[in-house]
């Protein structure tokens, strides 16, 4: 039985909580939050027995065997630490932390210590992505030439996930000094991995980031607005690809919708999560000559929270790792030194 704490428990604890509940030989027994009365509902609402308002309190007294870090971004790194230092297996939300040197102590402190390390990139779920990774590596689509992905949010422009100028959860995210990245940190993590998952290592980034003013002094309290609403990246590829790569709040129309399309000398595929994460479709062989498409079935995959739960049962760890996490943050961190100095930059 893998005895497990949830760390955090806003509005993501209940999604880690939900899927764990599910697996047969996990068990929900602690939770941590810094905020008391959000806690106690949040272990009442999954029966976890007990409960606390200190991460250090936990880590001596709980007994459990791994935690997952699903407090804010700011946070990753600290608490993260802190839990592979008590020997705990981590599965920390993305990204994996706010700075590049940071992710890169978290994987050197997780690999020595020998506890499973994994982060969150929940966009691995989907069966297509999976396979897409499979075709790749297998030479399906020949050589990759280019590369066309987006993560489009429109939480700025519409009230389609409430009212964001009177949500914590939201304001955090739009401000830097509580840790926010902006977009980019947030969700373009997301379409940084699910792109480079199936074609491979960047070898240099462009980065053009955007804040906008939506605020009386682009302020709301304690939260200056300060942090990006829109990037827009180019990449290159270590194996020549190119590509165009965005993330936005103010995709107006869109609830949170992610696409990728590879295209390759011998065939391409394109995967919309707005329509299915089990499908995609693809153009390969004769059909490239009539750009035709096919809508191709994938194979079942398991989700983060399962594919992490057998990796502490087996003691091996599985992908993404925050060694992965790590190299999007360098990635990041590289899109930041970009957008500052108008320039490409080398990873
Ligand atoms: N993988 C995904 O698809 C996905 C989706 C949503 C959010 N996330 C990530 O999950 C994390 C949490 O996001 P959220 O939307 O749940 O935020 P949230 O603001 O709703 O919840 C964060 C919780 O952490 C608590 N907290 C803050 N500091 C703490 C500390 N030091 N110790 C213990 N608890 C602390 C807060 O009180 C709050 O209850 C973020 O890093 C976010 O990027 C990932």
């Amino acid at each position: 039985m893998i005895k497990l704490a949830i760390i955090g428990t806003g509005g993501m604890a209940n999604t880690h909580a939900n899927h764990f509940q599910k697996i047969r030989g996990v068990k929900l027994v602690a939770a941590c939050d810094v905020d008391a009365k959000r806690v106690e509902t949040f272990a009442d609402k999954f029966d976890m027995p007990k409960r606390y308002t200190s991460v250090e309190e936990l880590l001596a007294d709980s007994g459990c065997d791994a935690v997952t870090n699903v407090t804010p971004d700011a946070y990753h790194a600290e608490i993260s630490l802190k839990a592979i230092a008590a020997g705990k297996h981590v599965l920390c939300e993305k990204p994996l932390a706010t700075h590049y040197p940071d992710t890169k102590k978290m994987a050197d402190a997780a690999r020595k210590k020998g506890v499973i390390h994994m982060v969150n990139f929940s966009y691995r779920n989907s069966a297509a992505l999976q396979h897409a990774a499979q075709m790749v590596a297998d030479g399906a689509l020949g050589e990759i030439r280019h590369v066309d992905a987006h993560y489009f949010q429109s939480w700025l422009s519409s009230t389609v996930w409430g009212d964001w100028q009177t949500t914590p959860a939201w304001l955090w995210r739009l401000s830097s000094s509580h840790g926010s990245k902006g977009v980019l940190g947030d969700v373009g993590v997301h379409i940084l991995d699910m792109a480079g998952f199936p074609v491979g290592k960047m070898k240099a980034i462009h980065c053009k980031l955007q804040n906008f003013k939506k605020a009386k002094g682009n302020k709301i309290g304690e939260y200056k607005l300060d942090a990006n609403d829109s990037a827009v990246m180019t990449v290159e590829y270590a194996n020549g690809a190119l590509g165009a790569i965005s993330a936005t709040r103010y995709a107006t129309g869109h609830k949170n919708s992610l696409t990728l399309s590879i295209h390759g000398t011998e065939g391409a595929l394109r995967i919309d999560l707005d329509k299915s994460y089990d499908e995609m479709e693809v153009c390969l062989g004769e059909d490239r000559h009539k750009a035709e498409w096919k809508t191709k079935k994938c194979k079942p995959t398991p989700n983060m929270y399962q594919r992490f739960a057998t990796s502490v049962r087996k003691q091996q760890n599985d992908q993404p790792d925050f060694a992965r996490g790590a190299e999007i943050q360098k990635a990041l961190d590289a899109c930041y030194l970009s957008d500052a100095e108008d320039r490409t930059v080398k990873l």
